[in-house]
Parts: structure tokens; C-alpha cells; sequence
């Protein structure tokens, strides 16, 4: 028996791993991952991967960074955690509070508030938008416009603005007042509009929904700049533009979830930033702290936080977590802050992003990759059965699943996304040579398993 296996088999024993089914992981097993440097990762074997996909699309500063262990380390040696509830705080979430103020000046946010995890930040997102309208003296402003194929974590809240099936229907009933408008996909498109009108057309149908469900009932619209778990799908230019155009007309908040997108992402520090778009609320995690710790936090404009200061008498905001303003991983996100702008990490996903797209458009010589995009280092390959058409695969077939684990079995991995799209969101640190590396593998998996078809 392997050491894999062996691995395998404990995990099964008495792990209940998230989003897997048990079945698949008796078939294929599990890779234990035990040290990592840059953007390469090695398993118990001491076998090298080239994470092609920081993980979950988060380890923006790659691994191995002695810089955040140390922070980490002199934090948690003088005070690994107290509360901030009810007349307490912290220097080190002062200090990343004010950092993060100042990042986002050019997007107008002006408070933050911490949490745990995306799910948490976006959970914090909506929350606020509830009491914001209440302070208002609207309380029936408590519509949410989110999108098709969005994903926005898997609390109730963020589950219910999830325009992904699969995840909410074990869960169903979710949370009334969640509507959903097109996804802007420019290749499976949902919305018929030649393409120079495509953006403003996907804008005009979301605009469309607030109005015949009545503007005086709709809160906010939440966006990923980028959809990622639904597809990496990158927005055509003007839409996210559009939107704050629709949200500002309407009376309505807009909040951009950037849980994906921030911190250097898109080549650009925030996805906001990269469209040119502020937002009234803004919502982080993973790239935070590089997943060197877990962290969540939401960024509100001065006029958000104006309208709680003002209305204190109705009721302060009940909300919080109890590792909200968590000092360890306040101390950790400095760090990776520091290594982010240092280095110009985003300048570096914008370059190197480059050559990875064009590499990757390479891939549209297999007959099944029908299409490619990319924004600084995200990156989408989207199979598909029929070009013509643009019909996916059946599910059954799990084709993207199994070009992945082609892919890993030469080195890299990446992520499948339903829906047959090939992801790739490497660290920001990745060089010339590793995003060249990764286009060969993965023209390699792609035709191995195009031939098995
Ligand atoms: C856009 C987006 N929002 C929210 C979340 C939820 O974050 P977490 O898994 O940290 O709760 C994710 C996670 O992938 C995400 O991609």
C-alpha cells in the first residue's frame, strides 16, 4: 500500500471532507500536501506540483513565505487572540483596518469591519444592507439582485445569492427575496445581443428585474467582478460600469464581492480598481492573507457607515464573529501586504497573466477547447462538445475532471469547474518558465483525454 493510500484510507476513516463526495474519493484517492515554496507544492512523497491554482484561488504571495510565519510567531508569542466585542480592540487590526482604508481610497471605502472567511464577509455584506435601509426608514428595500452562476460562500445568506443549483438545493428553502439576473458570460451567453451591445444589454436586463420587482423593494446588487467557482467568467468591458450606473439610478447599494478578485488578482490591486468601478460595499478574504490564516472583511463607503453613526439610537449593528479583528491573522495580513506591494505582485499577475493567456489560447487548436479568456492571472479554458453550437459535454463524462487529473499526473494542478471550464489562478509570484510549463501540461492532458473520447 502507497503512502497515499495509506493517506486515503485514515482521511476516509474519519474526515468528512468538504464539497466531495465519498464515493469519487474511494475511486481516485487523495493527495496529502505537506510543504510548499513559491508556486510549487510537494506531496508525502515529495512529489512536485506546479499549483496552476494557488489552492482555492487565494495563495496570492505563493508558499513558504518566512516573512508571514514570523509575524505570525511574534503575534501569537505576545497575544494570540482577545476580544474586540463591547470596549476592547487590537493594534494589529487597527493597523490593517487603516492600511486597508487606505488601499481603497481610490474605491471611497472608509470602515471595515473583520470576520473569519469569505462566507462570513459577504454573510457581513448583507446584514449591513438589511439594517442600512431600516435605518433609512425603508425597510422594504431588502431585495437582493445577485446573478446566475455566482457563488458567494456557503452560509445561508451568501447561499441564497449563490446562482449555482447544485449548491442550494439540499438546502432549500433559502432566504426569500433573492432574485437573479443574467450571467454575463460573453461564450454561453444568456442574454441575445450582438457583441458591442453585449455588455449593456446584461446590465439592461438586471436593471430590468429592479424595476418590475419595484426599485422601492430592492436593497443591493452583488457581484463578483469575476465570477470564479460559476465559471471564471470575466465580464465584458462596461458591464460592472453599467451596473454601478444602474445601482446609483435605482437607489440601490452595490456591493462587489472581491473574495476572489482582490488583493492583485486581476493585475490590478482590486477587481473595483481594474474596472474602474466604486462600490458602496466590498467583501474579502483568501488573497488577505495569502490562506496563511483565515480572515474575512467587509469595506464600507463613508455614506454606509454615516447612515449607522447617525441612526445609533434605533440600534448599534448586532453583528460580529468572535475571531472578528482575530490579532493573528490581522498580523499575518500585514505581512502579506507588505510582500504583496513590495514585490508588485499585481504588476506581476498582469505580466506574467499575459503570457499565460496567450499560451493558453494556444489551446484552441484541440476541437474540444472552444473558447479562452483571461484577466491578469485568472484564467478560463472552456471545453466544449460542439463549437458550433457551443453544447457542453454530459456531466456523465466528467471531462474537465478528468483532463485535471491528467494534468496532475504530469505535474499541475488546476481546477474543473462544473460546467466543463478549465480555471487557473496560479500564485502571483509565478514566473515566465512555470506559466509556460503549465500551458504544455496542459495541452498534453487536453489531448490525451480528447483522444479517449
Ligand atoms: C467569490 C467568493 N465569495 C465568497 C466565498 C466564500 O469564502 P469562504 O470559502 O472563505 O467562506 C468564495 C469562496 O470561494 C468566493 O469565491
Amino acid at each position: 500500500m502507497s503512502i497515499n493510500d495509506i493517506v486515503t484510507e485514515r482521511s476516509l476513516k474519519y474526515r468528512w471532507p468538504p464539497f466531495s463526495r465519498t464515493h469519487y474519493v474511494e475511486k481516485h484517492g487523495l493527495l496529502s500536501i505537506v510543504r510548499g515554496e513559491g508556486s510549487k507544492v510537494y506531496d508525502q512523497n515529495d512529489r512536485e506540483y506546479l499549483d496552476a491554482h494557488a489552492s482555492l484561488w487565494l495563495v496570492n504571495v505563493g508558499y513558504g513565505r518566512q516573512e508571514i510565519v514570523e509575524a505570525v510567531h511574534r503575534q501569537m508569542e505576545k497575544l494570540s487572540w482577545f476580544s474586540c466585542f463591547e470596549g476592547y480592540t487590537n493594534l494589529p487590526s487597527i493597523d490593517l483596518a487603516e492600511r486597508l482604508v487606505g488601499m481603497l481610497q481610490p474605491e471611497g471605502m472608509d470602515k471595515i469591519f473583520f470576520s473569519g472567511s469569505g462566507s462570513e464577509a459577504i454573510e457581513t455584506a448583507l446584514k449591513i444592507v438589511r439594517q442600512y435601509w431600516k435605518l433609512k426608514g425603508k425597510p422594504e428595500k431588502y431585495k437582493i439582485i445577485a446573478r446566475n452562476r455566482a457563488y458567494h460562500g456557503v452560509n445561508f445568506g451568501g447561499m441564497s445569492a449563490t446562482g449555482m443549483p447544485a449548491n442550494r438545493a439540499m438546502f432549500e428553502p433559502l432566504l426569500p427575496g433573492f432574485l437573479f439576473a443574467p450571467c454575463p458570460d460573453p461564450y454561453l451567453r444568456e442574454v441575445d445581443a450582438p457583441d458591442d451591445r453585449f455588455a449593456l444589454a446584461c446590465a439592461g436586463a438586471l436593471e430590468q428585474m429592479i424595476k418590475s420587482e419595484g426599485a422601492n423593494t430592492v436593497g443591493a446588487i452583488i457581484v463578483e467582478p469575476v465570477q470564479g467557482a460559476g465559471g471564471v467568467i470575466i465580464p465584458p468591458d462596461g458591464y460592472l460600469q453599467e451596473l454601478r450606473e444602474v445601482a446609483t439610478r435605482n437607489d440601490v447599494l452595490l456591493i462587489f464581492d472581491e473574495v476572489i478578485t482582490g488583493f492583485g488578482r486581476t493585475g490590478d490591486m482590486f477587481g473595483a480598481r481594474h474596472w474602474g468601478v466604486r462600490p458602496d460595499i466590498m467583501a474579502f478574504a483568501k488573497g488577505i492573507t495569502s490562506g496563511y490564516v483565515p480572515l474575512g472583511a467587509t469595506a464600507v463607503s463613508a455614506p454606509v457607515f454615516e447612515t449607522f453613526y447617525a441612526n445609533e439610537q434605533q440600534g448599534a449593528f448586532r453583528h460580529g464573529n468572535t475571531y472578528s479583528g482575530h490579532p493573528t491573522a490581522c498580523a499575518a495580513a500585514l505581512a502579506n501586504l507588505d510582500i504583496l506591494e513590495r514585490e508588485d505582485l499585481a504588476g506581476n499577475a498582469k505580466r506574467i497573466g499575459h503570457r499565460l493567456l496567450d499560451g493558453l489560447k494556444g489551446l484552441l487548436k484541440h476541437e474540444i477547447v472552444g473558447f479562452v479568456d483571461g484577466v491578469g492571472l485568472l484564467g478560463r479554458v472552456q471545453l466544449v462538445r460542439d463549437r458550433k453550437t457551443r453544447a457542453l459535454f454530459a456531466p456523465e463524462l466528467a471531462v474537465a475532471d478528468r483532463i485535471s487529473r491528467r494534468a496532475r499526473e504530469l505535474g499541475v494542478i488546476f481546477r474543473p469547474l462544473p460546467g466543463d471550464a478549465l480555471s487557473f489562478s496560479p500564485p502571483l509570484c509565478l514566473t515566465a518558465s512555470e506559466a509556460d510549463s503549465i500551458v504544455s501540461v496542459v495541452d498534453q492532458a487536453i489531448g490525451d483525454v480528447a483522444a479517449t473520447l
